[in-house]
């Protein structure tokens, strides 16, 4: 049967007075006011070790959103060998039911805990409303209804061939084993899209959500399981994160690994692996979204107010921790005086506040360990003899994690923040010779280890062709005369290579078919 038709959901936009912006104040009340307690959850059982852990609120960080447990050593051994029972009857059951389960609940999100959730990340991660209303409303449920039409369509995909007397036939089978789902926590929509996506395609996941995301992961996991989801399809292990590496990569039972986060630690969890390859019943499939070092490039012919204007956001909005964050630039020296003169005028405006402050543009970074990296890249643009700070570079933490929108320039196209991953508000330009258009491309795509976002800005077709031949390789998601954030599900499927990850393009069939191990029938009659 058909699933009922598949759109982006609508945004909100939480206009002064709408019902919307009156609920998420009261919803943003509450968060404020609770500090709930979360337990983990296997088998549908709520479990305490008494190992507490806490989820800070970013600006202001002496006010704590959530306790939550840590899985101990034996809880994570329960978590997978109950998922492996869960995983009998999850995946002989009917796929309809299956994906009506994630169908309903983006239909609870959507309509009835939308502002919880928007709450939950805007206090517990540092959204501002809209960042809130794309990640926690419009992305998560995008990932479960996307989830199930390519669902739909991967089951419907079948050999093209039947010759006279034979029948023959693929099956879709789920993988052997249980998939670890290790999420991040710059976006809940990923967070909750990593162990339902396994799960959507018939596998049971068991999930280890980050400390600093926990309240949206438990607002997610929750809808979850008032949409019905059984006990133990995907289980909810809060854990220090060598623990957990260590004890699911030593699992007989590992039949898949979905992971975002930093590139090294998905290096070491790939390492793990390979050292534990020999307990293994199946290879483990490995899918991975990383860093990114991405980039404007901007040709002579682009236009300067929509450089701008994108750079701002896609530099700035998230305080810069996304993935695909806008964190270099390349910028023709004709005309860089004028650009330059309009990126600051444009980042003096920058409201940077707190989230329930609906007019803020940017809000604190998510962490101490965050906020002091970010603050050591900004401190050796201001020693070094070939950057000047353009605009901010202003870092305080006395009360929550604040650093300015930050332009650096730099002469030197090497520089350290041209080339390492940041993660947080702060752009460094190079202005390079037009004459050098095509050298200069050849710099951008060789000169980070990364290939996640860029974007060329150009009128000029010739120039736009070259650039997406030289950067070819530079990007899993490239852009056009648009920032390199803010991918839509459904249209343009998210990833990258090289040390980007593995490009199982989330948001996408693709990603899904990792999900599955197909089983070729043949029927001769
Ligand atoms: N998919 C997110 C973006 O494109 C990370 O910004």
């Amino acid at each position: 049967s058909k699933i009922p038709p598949i759109h982006n959901e609508p945004f909100l936009d939480y206009a002064v007075g709408s019902p919307e912006r009156i609920k998420l104040r009261k919803a943003l009340e509450k968060v404020s006011s609770e500090c709930p307690h979360i337990p983990l959850v296997i088998n549908g059982r709520e479990v305490k070790t008494g190992q507490i852990g806490k989820q800070q609120r970013p600006d202001k960080h002496q006010q704590t959103i959530c306790e939550f447990e840590y899985a101990d050593h034996s809880t994570i051994e329960a978590a997978i060998q109950g998922s492996l029972k869960a995983k009998k009857h999850w995946e002989t059951m009917p796929i309809d039911e299956r994906l009506s389960i994630f169908l309903k609940a983006a239909d609870l999100l959507s309509t009835q805990y939308r502002a919880e959730a928007c709450a939950a990340v805007m206090l517990g991660q540092g959204k501002t409303v809209w960042q809130a209303e794309i990640d926690a409303a419009v992305e998560t449920i995008d990932f479960w209804r996307f989830g199930c039409k390519f669902a739909e369509e991967i089951y419907g995909i079948q050999p093209p061939e039947n010759v006279k007397g034979v029948w023959n036939r693929a099956e879709h089978r789920p993988l052997e084993g249980f998939v670890a789902a290790i999420t991040p926590f710059n976006f809940v929509a990923i967070a909750a899209n990593l162990p339902s996506s396994p799960a959507i395609m018939g596998n049971v996941a068991v999930w280890k959500p980050t400390e600093s995301a926990m309240l949206g992961a438990w607002t997610m996991f929750n809808i979850l399981r008032e949409a019905g989801l059984p006990d133990g399809v995907i289980q909810f292990v809060p854990a220090k994160a060598s623990d957990f590496a260590k004890q699911v990569t030593h699992s007989e039972h590992l039949g898949g690994l979905h992971f975002t986060g930093s590139t090294a630690v998905f290096e070491e969890l790939q390492k793990m692996i390979g050292q534990n390859m020999a307990h293994y019943r199946s290879y483990p499939r490995v899918v991975g979204e990383t860093g990114g070092k991405n980039f404007h490039f901007v040709h002579e012919s682009a236009d300067i107010d929509n450089v701008v204007h994108n750079t701002i956001r896609g530099a700035f909005e998230y305080q810069g921790q996304k993935c695909s964050a806008t964190s270099r630039m390349y910028v023709p020296n004709n005309l860089w005086p004028r650009m330059r003169e309009r990126l600051v005028a444009e980042a003096k405006t920058i409201k940077v506040g707190s989230p329930d402050d609906f007019t803020s543009f940017m809000t604190a970074v998510i962490h101490e360990r965050s906020f002091d990296k970010i603050q050591s890249y900004i401190q050796k643009a201001k020693e070094s003899s070939s950057c000047k700070i353009l605009f901010g570079g202003r870092c305080d933490k006395s009360v929550g994690y604040f650093i300015e929108p930050t332009i650096i320039e730099t002469t030197d196209p090497d520089f350290v923040t041209m080339k390492e991953e940041i993660f947080g508000p702060v752009v460094t330009i190079y202005a390079y010779d037009p004459k050098h258009y095509v050298e200069t491309l050849e710099l951008a795509d060789s000169s980070s280890k990364y290939g996640l976002t860029a974007s060329i800005f150009a009128k000029d077709r010739d120039a736009i062709s070259k650039a997406e031949e030289i950067l070819r390789n530079s990007a899993g998601n490239f852009y056009i005369n648009d920032k390199c954030t803010g991918s839509i599900v459904g249209q343009q499927p998210f990833g990258g290579s090289r040390k980007s990850g593995t490009n199982d393009k989330s948001g996408s069939a693709s990603n899904l078919m990792r999900w599955v191990s197909v089983r070729s029938i043949k029927e001769s009659f």
